[in-house]
C-alpha cells in the first residue's frame, strides 16, 4: 500500500532550512486571495475544501493526495469533480470518460502541456519540450521499432554493470546493501547504452548529470508546489536544486556536444561514418531524424536529458518495487524462475515477450505503487463537451484518478491484496498481448491509454524484465531482520521510493541467467 512516511519528509525538508518559514507563508497565503492563476477556474462540485483557502487545500493535497482523490472518487462516482492545488484547479473525470479522453487529439486536450505544467517547466528548464515533439518521435519511431536490435547490447551492458556493482562471490554470503542507488546505477547505465551508446554509457559525467538532473528536478517541483504560485519566483532563488538544475542542460551540451556536432557535419558532408556513428543508439538516430530547427546541438543534447528524465527513475522504481514485492511474497519466486528456466535453452531476443507471469507480476506491482496517482493529465486547448454532457472549458486541467480506478473493487476484486498472477490468470493462454506489462486499458492506466500512452513502455518493459531476470536468477534477497517491505512515500501526486532503505542480498549457488 502507499504509506506516507514522515521520516522521509523531514529528511527532505531538513535540506531546506528556510522551510521553517513555511507556516508563516501559509498564514500569509490565507490572507491573500489567489492573485495568479496559471490555469482557468471552472465550477464543478469542489471537493477537498475542508479548509477555506487554496493554500491550505494545497497542503492537504501535498500530504494526502491518495486519500483526497480516493474519497472524491468514491463520493462522485460517475461524475467529474474538482479539487484545488496551489497551481491549478484540477478536474478529475470519472472512469467512464477514460476511453473518450484518451482519444482526444492534442489540439483539443494536450498531454505534453500538462506534463510541462506539472514539472514546472519555467523553473526546471523542461519548458523546451513544448517546442518540438522530437523527444516523443525518437522513442516512437526509432527506439521502439529497434528493440530487437538493441536487446543484445542492453544484455551486454546490464551484465557488465552487474559485475561492477553487485556482490560477486557465492561465499561472500549475505551482504547488506542500499538497493536504490545500486539499481539506479544499473538502470542509468543500461538505458544509457540505448540512449547515448558506448561512447557515453560508462561516462560518469553523463551518468551523474542524467541521474542528478531528475532528482534535483523533483526536489524543485515538490518544494515549489508547496507554495502559492506568486511566491515561486522568490522561493526558487533560495533552492540549491533550482540553481543546480540550470547546470545539467549545460553539462549535457558539453559532454555530448562535440559528438553531436561531428555527426551532424559527417551527415552534411556525406562522409564515411566512424564506427561509433553506426551503433544503434538514440543519440545517433536523433541526429538522423532531427529536422529544421531541431538540427542543433543544444536541442539534441537537451532531448537526451529528457529521455533520462522519462526513463531512468520510472524504470528504477519498478525494478525496486518488484524486488521488494518478491521478497515480501516469496511464494511467487519459483514460478517466475521456472518460467525463465523453461525458455533458457533456446533463449533469444523474442523470449522476453513470452514471460507472462513476469508481465503479470510487474503489472500488479505498478498497480499498487505507480509513479503518480493521477493519469491522462491534459490541458484543454479548446472548449470540449464530453459525451456525458460535461463541458471542459479551454485552459482547464483535466485528468483521471488512475490509482483509485486501479484500486476499485468493481475492476479489481480484493484490490488491497497483492496478487502477483492477477492478470496472468485473466489471460486465456493465447498469444494476445492484452495482459502484458506494456498493455493499457480503460482500467490499466500506469502508462496512460490509447494513442497518447507512454511511447517508452515497450523499452521499459524490456529493460525491467532483463534486470529482474538477472537479479532473481543470480541473487537472493531478504529484508533486514525484524523489518518488512520498505515503504514508499507520496508527495503531491508523486510516489517515491526511499533511497536509504537497506536489504540483504547474496549470490545464488546455482545462478543461471539465460543471457
Ligand atoms: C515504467 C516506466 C514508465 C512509466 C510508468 C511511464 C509512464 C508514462 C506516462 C503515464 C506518460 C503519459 C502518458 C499520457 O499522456 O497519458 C508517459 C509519457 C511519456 N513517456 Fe513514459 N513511462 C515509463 C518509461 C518511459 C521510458 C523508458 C521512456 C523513454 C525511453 C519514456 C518516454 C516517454 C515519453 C517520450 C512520453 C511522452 C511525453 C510527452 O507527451 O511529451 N517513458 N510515460
Ligand atoms: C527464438 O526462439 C524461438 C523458439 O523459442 C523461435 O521460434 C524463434 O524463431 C527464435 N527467433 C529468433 C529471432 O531467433
Ligand atoms: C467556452 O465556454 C465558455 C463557458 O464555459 C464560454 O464563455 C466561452 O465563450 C466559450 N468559448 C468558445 C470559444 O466557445
Amino acid at each position: 500500500m502507499l504509506a506516507f512516511s514522515m521520516d522521509s519528509w523531514s529528511d527532505l525538508l531538513s535540506s531546506y532550512a528556510f522551510l521553517q518559514f513555511l507556516p508563516a507563508v501559509l498564514v500569509l497565503g490565507q490572507l491573500l486571495v489567489s492573485s495568479s492563476r496559471a490555469l482557468r477556474k471552472v465550477s464543478f462540485a469542489s471537493y477537498g475544501l475542508s479548509f477555506h483557502s487554496r493554500y491550505a487545500a494545497n497542503v492537504n493535497f501535498m500530504t494526502n493526495a491518495v486519500g483526497l482523490i480516493g474519497n472524491g472518487y468514491d463520493k462522485f462516482q460517475e461524475k467529474a469533480f474538482q479539487f484545488l492545488r496551489s497551481d491549478a484547479d484540477i478536474i478529475v473525470l470519472p472512469q467512464s470518460a477514460v476511453q473518450e479522453l484518451s482519444t482526444l487529439p492534442p489540439n483539443i486536450a494536450d498531454g505534453t502541456k500538462a506534463l510541462e505544467h506539472d514539472l514546472m517547466g519555467p523553473y526546471t528548464g523542461l519548458n523546451f519540450i513544448l517546442q518540438s515533439r522530437l523527444h516523443h518521435r525518437i522513442v516512437q519511431r526509432k527506439l521502439t521499432p529497434n528493440l530487437g536490435i538493441l536487446t543484445p547490447h542492453l544484455e551486454d551492458e546490464l551484465g557488465k554493470a552487474v559485475e561492477d556493482l553487485f556482490p560477486k562471490e557465492v561465499n561472500d554470503g549475505w551482504t547488506e546493501v542500499e538497493l536504490y542507488p545500486l539499481l539506479l546505477s544499473l538502470t542509468a547505465r543500461t538505458s544509457a547504452r540505448a540512449f547515448v551508446g558506448t561512447s557515453f554509457c560508462r561516462d560518469s559525467r553523463w551518468l551523474n548529470s542524467a541521474v542528478n538532473f531528475v532528482e534535483d528536478l523533483f526536489r524543485t517541483v515538490v518544494i515549489l508546489r508547496a507554495f502559492p504560485g506568486w511566491l515561486h519566483p522568490i522561493v526558487c532563488v533560495f533552492m540549491p536544486s533550482y540553481w543546480r538544475g540550470k547546470g545539467y542542460f549545460r553539462s549535457a551540451r558539453q559532454v555530448l556536444g562535440p559528438y553531436i556536432q561531428e555527426r551532424l557535419d559527417a551527415l552534411d558532408q556525406k562522409k564515411d561514418l566512424r564506427e561509433a556513428f553506426t551503433e544503434p543508439s538514440a543519440l545517433n538516430w536523433l541526429v538522423d531524424i532531427a529536422e529544421g530547427d531541431e538540427r542543433n546541438l543544444a536541442r539534441l543534447a537537451h532531448t537526451e536529458t529528457v529521455l533520462s528524465l522519462a526513463g531512468i527513475h520510472t524504470m528504477l522504481l519498478r525494478q525496486l518495487s518488484v524486488i521488494y514485492d518478491l521478497t515480501a511474497h516469496p511464494e511467487y519466486l519459483e514460478g517466475l524462475r521456472q518460467e525463465v528456466a523453461d525458455l533458457s535453452s533456446k533463449w533469444n531476443k523474442t523470449s522476453y515477450g513470452q514471460l507472462r507471469k513476469l508481465d503479470s507480476f510487474m503489472r500488479e506491482s505498478q498497480r499498487l505503487a505507480p509513479p503518480t496517482v493521477l493519469g491522462l493529465k491534459r490541458i484543454m486547448q479548446q472548449n470540449y463537451t464530453l459525451q456525458d454532457g460535461t463541458l471542459l472549458p479551454k485552459g482547464a486541467y483535466v485528468c483521471v484518478a488512475a490509482y483509485a480506478i486501479e484500486n476499485d473493487p468493481a475492476f479489481y476484486p480484493e484490490p488491497e491484496k497483492f496478487d502477483g498472477l492477477r492478470s496472468f490468470t485473466q489471460g486465456d493462454g493465447s498469444d494476445s498481448n492484452k495482459h502484458t506489462f506494456a498493455a493499457t486499458d480503460t482500467t490499466v492506466l500506469g502508462f496512460g491509454h490509447g494513442k497518447t500512452a507512454c511511447p517508452g513502455r515497450f523499452f521499459a518493459s524490456l529493460v525491467i524484465k532483463m534486470s529482474v531476470i538477472k537479479l532473481i536468477t543470480e541473487y537472493e534477497f531478504e529484508f533486514l531482520p525484524g523489518k518488512g517491505r520498505p515503504k514508499n512515500w507520496v508527495a503531491h501526486e508523486f510516489l517515491f521510493a526511499s533511497p536509504w532503505d537497506r536489504v540483504r542480498m547474496r549470490k545464488r549457488e546455482k545462478g543461471s541467467c539465460p543471457f
